[in-house]
């Protein structure tokens, strides 16, 4: 791809921002305050791309809130990756169509991942009629003009072309109060997995540079931020468009000298371009957690091949055991599907076994859901659901076994954990992390918020550790 047709040239972002006044001074003149809701769905690309729509509509004037009914605007910002999350948003549409009733002037949006979906699209112009705004991931940047459109022309906008995406630099962004906050070094996925909306909505591979993202992480460390995480559907291809030789690995060691206290994170890591170099990185970086999400989605080599993977088991096994070595007690999470088209019991067992041999400290389960547009949507699934459960089932029993031994196993240890916030829980009233990203509530007070602390353990469930502060 042509790099000048990937970078959004900073005269159109100008451009925005004069449609970004438009609105606050319409809003001015009418003596309103207006308010927003953004209420996003699935991963944390989209939720980055949440924070960058709510910075959009507050230089625009608005004030944030999570509640729908009073907001002059609702945006509903999708997930297409399975059918459910789907299900949920139409769920959602459903109810402001209440909403829109008592207050005729709200404005409607749908946008993110489902947005992109042609079928989605086509759904939501005959059938929601009081959607008012329906624009892609790809046309994000240009929210702004797309919001004016609507209340200029009082008639329903689409912004919902099939492209390979754009990377727009300096657009505002609402970041969560805290210490955790998410920077994308690339957008888009090259992949194809056979079962995968994701490349049909969020279109090819595109890296920023390296540069803008040291930037963005210095400014988040001098700003206190402490866990920063950084996106990709797939990491570690990072800066193979940009063809200059600098890799992944490269970003990591570049932003590990940024100097101050905080931990960098990355997600997710494809098998196939997970290499040794990486690994050695991530151990010698300081402030790189040492941990590792690497999902491997089946440990079957036929179904491997059928999803289209590009990796066999044994591969995906050596990679563990050189990450291992390199990071001994590396904290390893993955994805896994169960029941995808053709999967027989015995395959679905070859995934139980996996897990059972690598010992995973934690999993993100699914069932196979087909997505209309993708290859394995069109294979053949006589496998009822029912039998799908009880593979899966099987599997979320060896998991949350070993989740709970490896919990117990921490009881008595001291680690370092960061304290983001508020538990909920009376009795150990903060929630914290490990370097792993296991959860740790605590004993202690609350103006450890924000710190990074020595916590001595005490308690385990499957779920979550729970301990005191030193
Ligand atoms: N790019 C990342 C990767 O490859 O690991 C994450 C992709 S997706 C947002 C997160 C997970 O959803 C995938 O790893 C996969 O396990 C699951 N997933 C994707 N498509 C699915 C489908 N059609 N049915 C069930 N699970 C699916
Ligand atoms: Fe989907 Fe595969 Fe791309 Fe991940 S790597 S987003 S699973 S196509
Ligand atoms: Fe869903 Fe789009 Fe993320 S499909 S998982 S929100 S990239």
């Amino acid at each position: 791809m042509d790099r000048n047709q990937v970078l959004v040239p900073p005269e159109a972002l100008a451009r925005q921002r004069d449609f970004q006044e438009k609105i606050k001074a319409m809003f001015a003149a009418r003596e309103a305050h207006p308010l927003a809701c953004v209420d996003t769905f699935g991963c944390q690309q989209n939720e980055a791309d949440g924070q960058r729509l709510k910075g959009m509509l507050r230089e625009m004037g608005f004030t944030l809130t999570q509640e729908p009914k009073e907001a002059d605007v609702v945006l509903l910002n999708t997930c297409a990756v399975r059918e459910h999350a789907e299900q949920r948003v139409f769920g959602n549409l459903g109810i402001l169509t209440h909403t829109k009733r008592d207050n005729p002037e709200q404005i409607v949006g749908l946008c993110g991942c489902m947005a992109q979906e042609e079928r989605v699209s086509r759904r939501v112009r005959d059938s929601y009629r009081h959607v008012d705004l329906v624009f892609g991931p790809h046309a994000l940047w240009k929210f702004p003009e797309l919001l004016w459109q609507v209340y200029e022309t009082k008639k329903r906008v689409f912004s919902v072309e099939d492209q390979h995406g754009f990377i727009a630099e300096g657009l505002p962004v609402e970041r969560d109060r805290g210490v955790r906050a998410w920077v994308s070094v690339m957008y888009g996925c090259n992949n194809f997995c056979s079962y995968c909306i994701v490349p049909y909505v969020r279109g090819r591979e595109r890296s920023r540079d390296p540069q803008a993202i040291l930037r963005e992480v210095r400014e988040l460390v001098d700003a206190g931020y402490k866990d920063i995480t950084l996106l990709g559907q797939n990491v570690n291809s990072y800066s193979k468009d940009l063809d200059t030789g600098y890799d992944f690995a490269d970003l990591l060691a570049e932003i590990d000298q940024i100097p101050g206290d905080y931990l960098i994170r990355f997600m997710s890591s494809h098998p196939k371009d997970a290499t040794k170099k990486l690994f050695d990185a991530m151990a010698r970086c300081r402030h790189v957690a040492k941990q590792l999400h690497l999902p491997f989605q089946s440990g079957c080599d036929r179904v491997l091949a059928e999803m289209n993977r590009r990796y066999t088991r044994k591969e995906y096994l050596d990679l563990v055991a050189y990450a291992r070595s390199v990071m001994p007690g590396l904290v390893l999470t993955s994805d896994v599907i169960i029941g995808f088209p053709g999967e027989t019991e015995a395959e679905a067992m070859e995934t139980v076994s996996l897990v059972e041999e690598v010992g995973f400290d934690a999993l993100f389960t699914f069932i196979y859901s087909p997505r209309p547009g993708t290859k394995a949507a069109g294979m053949p699934d006589p496998v009822p659901r029912a039998e799908k459960q009880k593979w899966f089932d099987k599997l979320l029993a060896v998991q949350n076994a070993r989740s709970a031994a490896l919990h117990q196993a921490y009881i008595g240890k001291t680690l370092r954990v960061l304290v983001d916030g508020d538990s909920g829980d009376a009795e150990f009233p903060l929630s914290s992390r490990t370097e792993g990203n296991r959860l740790v509530r605590l004993k202690g007070d609350p103006s450890l918020i924000g710190q990074f602390i020595q916590a001595t353990i005490t308690g385990s469930n499957t779920w979550a550790l729970y301990g005191e502060a030193l």
